[in-house]
């Protein structure tokens, strides 16, 4: 190929009106750098050769060294040599788990993807994007690799786009989006899983040969059992502040599946896309299948650098106005339940106003009249208000909740419908369900098929139809409670298209809804925290972490989904779950975006005065929370007390949070924190904020000290049985 043709090739392959900046087609080996501010993947390539990963770690100086690199492994033998391909594909001579698997429209089951040519483009000045073009040498089968690097975070994208130009369809069996190859010694793995109010446990383990799979076959959110990220350590289990940690997750909410080899050479091969279980999907010629992209860091430093590098990405690039603002907010769901009226509402929204948040969320209930929506077994579908509960509508409510000062927000769960909705009677055929069979519900509920163009009509025009009839409507907490049974499409012709097709329409909806309120907030919500992954928080600005607000099991959850996602992401309410004081059920809270669900005319006096008080505290400190960096400080998994701080990036200010999480006999901070993230030659005032009334602070009136001292010796945050909750606002004296 000679460079005119390779040139208009990087032209079809990536993105026009962009920079090209190199483009490599050599018959002899040649290197690919992929290159972030610290990191590097570096792929081997030859013309007739699958290219292969050889080199994953910290980026060098000098590029041309990376050659060297293969050499000083004398690990054994590769017969296949293909352990480590970019790319592995099936039924040729690899021996291992593959990422690409297919049968040709002859019915021939090889595939063979070999390098033909790769383009680097500048996006701008932090990102770039890499395509490396694979092709079949006897199928016109190809492949392109993309990598779109974030340079500052250290953050990759990889996603694969595979097409053909055969005579009839191509079936693919297996389609990942990425295949990683990491050296180091010994893998440890810290995966996740859960359920119901009980989201976010963590587990770590060494990783042994064979494979371990982590996957979701829920269908219609990515995790609830299992989510879809998950970090890899290496030479030793994961920790904060040292050592080489991998971050990986796939953006796709629906099926994923990621498979973790340790190879006979002792290294880690890594696969990631959507899962393949019941989802052979067919491929015409000309047609381009791609794949959902496989996120990714990695760290020389531990888990602190590296979530803080994914959360600065995702801050950034990822969730809508990442960088921006949130309205706190009184919930009624646990308050209420289905069991409202507008007398009671009007009451809420009074209370809104004087507990001084921004807004108030109507939670579910207030709709369906032939089968109204006053318990889970009825209604869902048809979203027009109960005529009982609401005469004057959403609208009045709307405009009731501008008459009190306060923002008014509503509670959807569009994909899902009751057996009992005149939506399920007028449309059997929207609805996922095996013919011949009984109906499975979960939560009493079945899922509409989304992959129909009429059903993401319906759930698009529900949606635009709350905002056009009630202009003034702020918010939306979109939930998704029932999983997919029963798997079944009356619209496809294929049934294993659709899991996919599913999330593919659900993708179609929100870029519709996006398109026309790119900024009105949403909460993710399903089930409790069961969706929440970097593919459905594009179209979202935070996510329910889970039911569970008991501010104790709260600690932990919330530290773990801290891994992976920003504070200004995390949707916290105080609630009546827990025992503890209410001072602790807001602190806790105040660790990414504070809310209520409380019955506020129940609170005592004096509560309801530190809880005003607490959300005015609260908005002096929200910013470093929502838009600093963390430094999770001390385990609650390691010790009695758990310890998170978060810092300006011009580190002026900082608020540290330290919460009792032991109640045994003495259980106390016996040790200061060691601080993070301040600049040792500036002077910081410690004070404690959010006392509970007249409460006095056991930390002194003018704590003055260096940034040396506190990052250095620390600071006692004096954390016990009498002070379960402290928090701490670290301020520059200038
Ligand atoms: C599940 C959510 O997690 C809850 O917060 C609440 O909105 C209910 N659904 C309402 O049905």
């Amino acid at each position: 190929m000679n460079v005119r043709c390779l040139l208009n090739h990087a032209k079809l392959l990536l993105p026009p009106l962009l920079m090209i900046i190199s483009v490599t087609a050599h018959a002899q080996s040649t290197y690919i750098p992929i290159e972030s501010r610290n990191n590097a993947l570096v792929l081997q390539a030859e013309k007739g050769k699958a290219p292969r990963i050889i080199y994953f770690g910290r980026k060098l100086v000098n590029a041309a060294e990376y050659g060297k690199v293969a050499g000083l492994y004398r690990q054994g033998d590769d017969y296949s040599g293909v352990l480590n391909a970019a790319y592995t594909s099936s039924g040729t001579h690899n021996l291992v788990e593959p990422a690409v698997r297919v049968t040709h429209s002859d019915g021939n089951t090889s595939l063979d993807l070999q390098f033909v040519s790769s383009a680097t483009q500048k996006l701008d000045d932090q990102v770039t994007l890499t395509s490396v073009l694979l092709r079949d040498p006897v199928y016109a089968f190809e492949a392109t690799l993309f990598y779109k690097v974030y340079a500052s975070e250290d953050v990759v994208e990889q996603w694969t786009v595979l097409s053909h130009q055969e005579k009839k369809a191509v079936t693919l069996h297996k389609f990942a989006s990425a295949n990683l190859y990491l050296k180091g010694e010994g893998f440890w793995l810290k995966q996740f899983h859960g359920d119901w109010a009980k989201e976010m446990q963590p587990e770590e383990s060494q990783i042994t040969h064979g494979i371990k799979v982590l996957d979701t076959k829920l269908g219609t959110r990515s995790h609830l059992y299992q989510p879809p990220f998950f970090i890899v350590s290496l030479g030793g289990p994961a920790q904060e502040n040292e050592g080489k940690v991998l971050y990986g997750s796939v953006e796709w909410s629906g099926n994923f599946r990621v498979d973790l080899e340790l190879d006979p050479l002792n290294n880690l091969r890594v696969i990631a896309g959507m899962n393949d279980f019941a989802s052979e999907y067919s491929l015409k010629a000309g047609e381009r299948f791609t794949t959902p992209a496989f996120l990714y860091t990695f760290s020389g430093h531990g888990t602190g650098e590296a979530s803080r590098n994914l959360q600065r990405w995702a801050r950034k690039y990822r969730v809508i106005d990442g960088n921006g603002s949130r309205f706190t907010l009184l919930n009624n769901w646990e308050s209420t339940f289905f069991d409202f009226n507008e007398q009671k509402l009007a009451q809420l929204l009074k209370d809104t106003k004087q507990l001084g948040v921004d807004l108030f969320l109507l939670d579910d209930g207030w709709f369906g009249n032939q089968y109204p929506r006053n318990n889970d077994r009825a209604g869902l579908g048809d979203w027009q208000e109960n005529k009982q509960k609401l005469p004057n509508g959403i609208s009045s409510l709307v405009k009731e909740a501008e008459a009190n000062g306060v923002k008014f927000g509503i509670w959807l769960e569009p994909e899902m419908v009751n057996p009992k909705s005149d939506l399920y009677l007028k449309h059997p055929g929207w609805v996922i369900k095996q013919p011949g069979r009984a109906e499975h519900l979960y939560r009493n509920q079945l899922v509409l098929d989304l992959s129909h163009p009429q059903v993401q009509d319906f759930v698009f025009n529900t949606v635009d139809g709350m905002f056009t009839r009630n202009p003034g409507l702020a918010y939306i907490k979109w939930d998704c409670n029932a999983v997919i049974y029963n798997a079944y499409s009356a619209h496809l012709e294929k049934q294993s298209h659709l899991y996919i097709e599913y999330v593919r329409g659900l993708y179609k909806v929100l870029e519709r809804i996006r398109a026309k309120y790119p900024a009105v907030p949403m909460m993710l919500c399903s089930g409790g925290g069961g969706r929440v992954d970097y593919a459905a928080l594009k179209y979202f600005t935070e996510f329910w972490p889970s039911d569970n607000t008991d501010p104790l099991e709260r600690i932990f959850i919330q530290w773990e989904y801290s891994y992976f996602y920003p504070a200004i992401t995390s949707v916290n309410h105080v609630t009546d779950w827990g025992k503890q004081p209410l001072k602790f059920k807001i602190d806790v809270a105040m660790m990414g975006k504070l809310g209520f669900d409380v019955d506020v005319s129940k609170l005592s006096p004096a509560d309801l005065a530190f809880a005003r008080q607490a959300v005015q505290t609260y908005s002096t400190i929200k910013d470093i929370v929502w838009h600093g960096d963390q430094y999770r400080l001390t385990s609650p998994w390691k010790s009695d007390f758990a310890s998170v701080m978060y810092g300006t990036a011009d580190k002026s200010s900082a608020v540290l949070f330290a919460y009792l999480v032991s109640n045994r006999y003495g259980a106390a901070s016996k040790e200061p924190v060691v601080l993070k993230g301040l600049d040792a030659a500036k002077k910081y005032r410690v004070q404690e904020i959010n006392l509970y009334g007249t409460t006095r602070s056991a930390i002194g009136p003018d704590a003055v000290y260096s940034g040396d001292f506190l990052m250095s010796a620390g600071i006692n945050p004096v954390v016990n049985a009498g002070r379960g909750s402290v928090v701490l606002k670290i301020e520059e004296v200038r």
